[in-house]
């Protein structure tokens, strides 16, 4: 093995980088020449190297609260020492109960049953098989469709990805894609919406595509329809004015059940609890994650209506199962404690008020990146930006990763997506921070060919 694919260890020993399949990264790349973290705190990381970092995207869209919470870190050590594991099939343990009371207090009125589960990707399949089976439940068992949308990412399971709308994740599993699933056309669209700050106010429309599929395929057979309020994974695409609410509106119409997939939006991202208190749009349920610990161990959410959840239990008999699904670890005394932890201190620290009153000054800083090299637009919303670059010819995302390696050089960590780089900074982000952020992308842009 050559030396640069080893590391030393507390041990002494070599790491063999090989031995990490690592996901969503380009393996080879980043072997010959690693960029490692050792530990976090409040607004930043440090390297393995001793470098600190300034962590522009929360983690991978996390860790809202900052890094290193005592008041988390603790909740989950005392619970470690406690209870270690219990299962949540046919027994429970009080945190469990108390983590799901404390996200439907959160979330806005009429969402009032929560499922648990470990990741969005789980939270995700998990909402598409309540939409199946309620339909089903409900006696109309025709209704097995659904609708995701182009350039849409909901995770890697098999459902997200089928609904998910990114042709890199989907591709190489082609065959293996859910029936029954069409796909409305996405929103980006820069000849009418570049530089839009906010919402852009021009693609309501857009959401009448749904009547397009309703036509197709006839309502009669469509269960759900799944969308991200904010997209971020494909490159932050804020919904036009209207849009959502035209969503809801035609799903009404034609008792088509609407999901929210709030992994990353949930929990303050946009200065509300969720994206539905801040659109004013309730879907008939939404999927949560990464926020919902502060990133620190691993949980997934779906957070239902009561309807949904009455459906289940006045279908089922006296004593039966109700819902044949869930996993080892939904609700893992963990995860639950962090989850717990986690959302007090989102409140006693009332951090999503924090983020609204520093969003206007996040906006105007990004967009002040208008007119520098490279860039094609600026989008963003709440804790959201999104600078959009011209992609090198023949070589699609390339520039904007060589914005991400110069940036974390000079002690900035951005995330990118194509051609896009997409910033999701803790909330607890100071006006100073923001400075560095987006004074390290315009040097890096003016770097970069
Ligand atoms: C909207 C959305 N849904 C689902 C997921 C998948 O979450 P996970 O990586 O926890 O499976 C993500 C991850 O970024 C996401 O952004």
């Amino acid at each position: 093995m050559p030396d640069s694919n080893v590391l030393p260890t507390m041990t002494g020993r070599p790491n063999d980088l090989e031995a990490f399949w690592m996901p969503f990264t380009a393996n080879r790349a980043f072997k010959a020449a690693p960029r490692m973290f050792e530990s976090a705190e409040g607004m930043y990381y440090r390297t393995t190297d001793g470098r600190q970092v300034l962590d522009a995207v929360a983690g991978l869209w996390c860790v809202n609260a900052g890094h290193g919470r005592r008041q988390i870190v603790e909740a989950i050590q005392a619970e470690a020492g406690k209870l270690d594991y219990a299962s949540v099939f046919q027994m429970g343990h009080p945190l469990a109960f108390e983590a799901a009371t404390k996200v439907a207090a959160m979330a806005p009125d009429g969402f009032d049953h929560v499922f648990f589960a470990n990741s969005g990707s789980e939270a995700v399949d998990t909402a598409l098989k309540i939409a199946l089976a309620y339909h089903r439940v409900k006696g109309d068992a025709a209704r097995t469709r659904l609708i995701g949308r182009e350039r849409g990412y909901h995770g890697v399971g098999f459902g997200g990805i089928s609904v998910g709308g990114m042709s890199n994740n989907r591709k190489h599993f082609a065959t293996a894609m859910l029936p029954g699933v069409d796909h409305l056309r996405h929103t980006h669209d820069l000849e009418h919406n570049a530089y839009s700050k906010g919402q852009p106010a021009w693609g309501a429309h857009l959401a009448d595509d749904l009547e397009r599929l309703v036509a197709l395929h006839d309502p009669s057979t469509i269960a759900a329809v799944i969308v991200e309020p904010v997209a971020g994974s494909t490159g932050v695409l804020v919904p036009p004015q209207g849009y959502l609410q035209k969503l809801r509106q035609i799903c009404d119409k034609y008792g088509i059940l609407l999901i929210f997939d709030e992994v990353i939006t949930g929990f303050g991202r946009l200065g509300a609890s969720f994206a539905s208190e801040y659109f004013g749009v309730k879907p008939d349920m939404f999927t949560a994650a990464k926020g919902i610990t502060n990133g620190s161990v691993p949980m997934g959410a779906v957070v239902t209506k009561g309807f949904l959840y009455d459906a289940f239990m006045s279908a089922a008999p006296e004593g039966a199962i109700e819902l044949f699904h869930g996993y080892t670890y939904s609700a893992h005394p963990l995860a639950a404690a962090a989850c717990v932890a986690t959302l007090d201190l989102y409140r006693s620290d009332d951090l999503f008020a924090r983020a609204a009153s520093i969003t206007g000054y996040f906006e105007e800083a990004v967009h002040s990146l208008r007119g520098h090299k490279h860039v094609i637009d600026i989008r963003n919303l709440g804790l959201i930006g999104g600078i959009e670059l011209e992609p090198r010819a023949g070589k699609p995302g390339t520039r904007a990763f060589d914005v991400f390696l110069k940036c974390f050089e000079k002690g900035v960590n951005i995330r990118t997506t194509g051609d896009v780089v997409a910033l999701s900074p803790p909330l607890i982000i100071e006006k100073s921070h923001i400075d560095q952020i987006v004074g390290t992308i315009a040097e890096a842009l003016a770097e970069v060919a």
